[in-house]
């Protein structure tokens, strides 16, 4: 057997923030090494995903979305690691798994299973490292696939505007559907990203929210406007997309990041009615709704990367203290990509 260190630290949630959170709000809690139960396995975590949803989950959600976290109890989110210890023959100790369990450095867990989250087995190649799991061929990939073809069912010469468009979903949303011939939008918060978003990821026009007037930049990028977003952002984003939206136009509504570390739920888009008069359709989602995509997704996904057709710009941060560090920087746009944290 491994040896393995007789104890493990954890990241708990102590306070729930007000606004953006604070390190104390935070705390490293080392306990025993965890011992899997009958059908259970112990997993070495070595790659977290630093996720908007960490967020939302760490105020109380009063919604059918994931539960809160609760007090002085470990953070959870997606991570991927090596099984070490297993009371599963279908999880063998030496296979890698993903699985929700993550901001801790050893998590014991069984199979996923139907109403139940747990271990997934990934299939980790030299083309496909275990990382790439928490993004491109992950749930963050199939955001952006679903959203594109499932949500927004995306029609032939549709101009696409993807908000948050240097960030890990959107960056993949704008890509997906350059490769499919699309015209696409998109738009981010810094000059060094309208650029990044234009030269590496191939959009055919973008703006930077931060410049103010976002109705106005988004006519001048899309002058006849637009029939699909994808929507990360919310608020005044998708303020502006209703007014772009040409009839019968689809909006895949994927997140709301602009409100995650807001005090006062922020007020609706003031200008709903143009879903009335032009015929919208506002659909919200969240990729585990599609789990039967994921094959075919990640067959599509794999080609792509291969090819060299999706670039997957990472954000990276080093030890599991980085974690709540991670999450405030990718909130603030810190990030390009996907931001992760890599274990010792
Ligand atoms: N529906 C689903 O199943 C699903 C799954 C995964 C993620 N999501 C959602 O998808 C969105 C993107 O998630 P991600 O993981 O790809 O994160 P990400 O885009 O990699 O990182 C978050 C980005 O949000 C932007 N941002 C922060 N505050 C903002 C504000 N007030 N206005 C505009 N942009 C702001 C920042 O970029 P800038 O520098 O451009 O501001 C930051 O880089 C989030 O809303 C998330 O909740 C949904």
């Amino acid at each position: 057997m491994t040896q393995l260190p007789p104890t493990c630290r954890a990241i708990h949630l102590v306070e729930r923030p007000v606004g953006e959170p604070r390190r104390a709000d935070f705390r490293t809690v080392e306990t025993a090494l965890p011992e899997p139960g009958p059908g259970e396995i112990l997993v070495r975590n070595t790659w977290m995903s630093i996720d908007p949803s960490t967020r939302i989950r760490m105020d109380e959600v009063g919604s059918g979305y994931m539960p809160s976290f609760e007090i002085d109890r470990p953070i959870e989110g997606w991570a991927v690691g090596e099984v070490v210890r297993s009371h599963d023959p279908a999880l063998p100790v030496g296979g890698h798994v993903l699985h929700p369990f993550g901001w801790r450095e050893f998590s014991v867990m069984a199979a996923e299973a139907p109403g139940r989250m747990g271990a997934v087995p990934i299939e980790v190649r030299d083309d496909a490292p275990a990382h790439l799991y928490l993004g491109a061929l992950g749930w963050v990939g199939l955001t952006a696939y679903v959203g594109l073809f499932d949500v927004a069912e995306l029609r032939d010469g549709d101009v696409v505007f993807v908000s948050g468009g240097a960030g890990a979903v959107g960056g993949l949303a704008i890509q997906i559907a350059k490769l499919r011939g699309h015209y696409v939008v998109g738009s981010a918060g810094s000059a060094a990203k309208v650029a990044y978003i234009r030269d590496e990821l191939g959009a055919d026009a973008a703006f930077c929210y931060q410049d103010g007037d976002l109705p106005a930049q988004l006519r001048d990028a899309a002058p006849d406007g637009i029939d699909v977003y994808f929507d990360n952002v919310a608020g005044d984003h998708l303020e502006a997309a209703l007014d772009a939206l040409r009839p019968r136009g689809r909006v895949a509504l994927c997140g709301a990041i602009s409100a995650y570390n807001e005090v006062e739920a922020p007020p609706g888009p003031r200008n709903l009615f143009e879903a009335v008069a032009k015929g919208l359709t506002l659909r919200g989602f969240l990729a585990r709704m599609y789990p039967e995509r994921l094959d075919e997704f990640r067959r599509e996904m794999r080609g792509w990367l291969a090819a060299g057709e999706v670039v997957y710009p990472e954000t990276v941060f080093e030890g599991l203290e980085q974690a709540p560090a991670a999450l405030t920087a990718m909130m603030r746009g810190e990030n390009v990509g996907k931001t992760l944290v890599k274990l010792d």
